[in-house]
This record gives structure tokens, sequence and C-alpha cells, in this order.
């Protein structure tokens, strides 16, 4: 693994690796072990979109690893004033050893590795959030203990985090079903490639997505980007895609509830649901830390934990 744009790029082996690390590196923050694997190194930290949990868990976690974040707003850099992503990529390489971007267009991470010569993390598109499913898939691992043969459901818009919740489900051996309103489907890319898949259902009923489900997701209606649509996407949204606790009555007595954050209370969740599953919320949050400094372990090819990720 050279980057981490998007989960399709990993196997199996290499997601449950990298959850792996992640379990170690708690565990070793948890008992006052010092990690400093990335000392001398730095990583760049490019955002075009606001982030409090993606900014603030990466340049944490650089830090107990012993290398040294670089917070860079992209409105600050020449980027902004039109400089092209591949310069940008070919100057950023000669100073940094990996750069993390936050950005609207999937393409540009992917023009970011392609001329660049580092490694490149994605940390959310329009398209795509694998930084967050891996934190998710890390917490489920904690609570249920294994992920193969769950059933998982994501109720509200087909955005990033739907998208990248199917391709991380389908990999770790779960099943997933969206519920999401006609328009507000996942990305047709990604309807094509596991449309087909028996353990993928795609429906409007939420009732039916929900039914029997081990894990519910949500995240907000209107995603970064698409604020203009507020309104509209209230009215089309709120009668049937809000996980409350009617909804979660038909899922399994023991469900969880996994939420992204931040949260529009009583939008895409209800205040009630939303504090009866704080802990695991929270814990997802924290979990951002851990599962990404094994991401950075891993990509910057740190030898102790080379042998279990070719
Ligand atoms: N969940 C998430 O990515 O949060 P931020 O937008 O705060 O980074
Ligand atoms: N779908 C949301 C996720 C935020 C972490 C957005 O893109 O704004």
């Amino acid at each position: 693994m050279n980057h981490l744009l998007k989960l399709s790029d990993l196997t199996k082996e290499e997601l449950l690796s990298i959850l792996e690390t992640g379990h170690d590196l708690k565990k070793k923050l948890k008992d006052g072990i010092e990690t400093p694997y990335l000392k001398g190194k730095t990583l760049g930290m490019i955002f075009q979109k606001a982030s409090t949990r993606t900014r603030v868990s990466f340049e944490v976690g650089m830090s107990q690893l012993g290398g040294k974040p670089l917070y860079l707003s992209a409105s600050d850099l020449q980027m902004g004033r039109g400089e092209p992503i591949e310069d940008t990529a070919r100057v950023l390489s000669r100073y940094l050893d990996a750069i993390m971007i936050r950005t609207f267009k999937q393409e540009d991470v992917e023009s970011l590795a392609e001329y660049g010569s580092i490694p490149i993390i994605n940390g959310l598109t329009d398209l795509y959030h694998p930084c967050q499913i891996l934190a998710d898939l890390m917490t489920i691992q904690e609570v249920k203990g294994s992920l193969e043969n769950l059933k998982f459901a994501f109720v509200g818009d087909g955005n990033n985090m739907a998208n990248s919740l199917i391709v991380g489900s389908l990999l770790a051996g779960a099943s997933i079903s969206v519920a999401s309103p006609k328009g507000y489907q996942p990305d047709e890319l990604i309807l094509e490639t596991y449309g087909k898949n028996p353990k993928f259902i795609l429906t409007e009923n939420p009732y039916e997505a929900v039914k029997d489900a081990d894990v519910v997701f949500t995240d907000v209606w209107a995603s970064m980007g698409d604020e203009s649509e507020t309104e509209k996407r209230k009215l089309i949204f709120q009668d049937l895609y809000q996980v409350n606790t009617e909804l979660l009555s038909v899922a399994q007595p023991e469900v969880m509830v996994q939420h992204c954050l931040p949260a529009h209370k009583e939008e895409e969740i209800t205040t009630e649901v939303f504090e009866q599953h704080a802990d695991y919320i929270f814990e997802e949050a924290e979990n951002r830390l851990h599962v990404q400094k094994a991401v950075l372990v891993h990509l910057m090819g740190v030898p102790m934990y080379a042998s279990e990720f070719k």
C-alpha cells in the first residue's frame, strides 16, 4: 500500500492489518508506552473544507508518533489561487514525507498521488471518507468482536460516508443495506461495482434496511458543499430518513449506532438515540486517532509493522 485514496485499494488482509495496528497503538497509548516511530517525518495536512476530528486527530497522532504535522489551509496555499495540483504535488513531495488532504473532488486526491512521490491519504472528498470507515470498523470490532457476517445498515444521504461504508463493509465480510431516497442514492460507480453483490441491498425503505441490523449508521442530510440544498433536502428526508427509537425497534436488540459527526440532532438522528449510543459514537471519534496512526505507520514503512503488511 503506497497511498490511502479509497478503501477499494486495500485487500482484506491490509484492512484487517491496519485495524490490528490501530488496536495495538491504542493499547500502547493507554499503557503509557511511547511510540516515536515517525521521528523526523513531516505530514502535510491540506484542508479545503472545515474539520474538527480529522484535523485534530491527525495532528495529535503525528505528534504522538514523534513526527511533525503541518496544517495547510488550501486557501492560503497558491493552490487556492489556481496553482495546478500536479505542480503542488511535485513541490510538496520535496519537503514532506506524506500528505493528508481533505477536498471536494476525488480526482484531486488521485492527481496528488499520481504526480507526487510521497504517500497520500484521503481525509474526505465528496466521494469517499476512508479514514472514518476504518475508525468505525475498529470501534465495531471492540464492541462486537468480529466484523464477519454482521449486518450493517445506513440510513440517509448516499454520500461519501455511504460510499465508503459499502466498500468497507463488504471488504470486511459484513453485509450492508442502504436506505436513501431516490436521487440521493450512493454514487453510480459504487452501484455498478457492488450492485450485484448479494451482501449489498439498496432500498428506499429504512425499515427494510434496518431490519435485524447489528449496527446502524447515519450522517447529515446535507454534506459540506451541499449547503445550498439544505432546506430542499430537509423536506425530502425528514419524514422517513431519521434514526429514531421506532426505526431501531426492528433492529437487533443489541444494536449499536454509529455517527461520524458532526450530527444534526432531530434531523438524521434524534437526541434520544444519539445520547443512548453516545459512548459508541464518541469512541468512534476517538478511534480516528488510533486508526490513522496505524495508517501513517503502515504508509511510512515503520519496520515493526511492515511484516504484517505487504
Ligand atoms: N467525522 C469527521 O470527519 O469529522 P470532521 O469533519 O470534524 O473532521
Ligand atoms: N458527509 C459529511 C461528513 C462529514 C465528516 C460531509 O461530507 O460533510
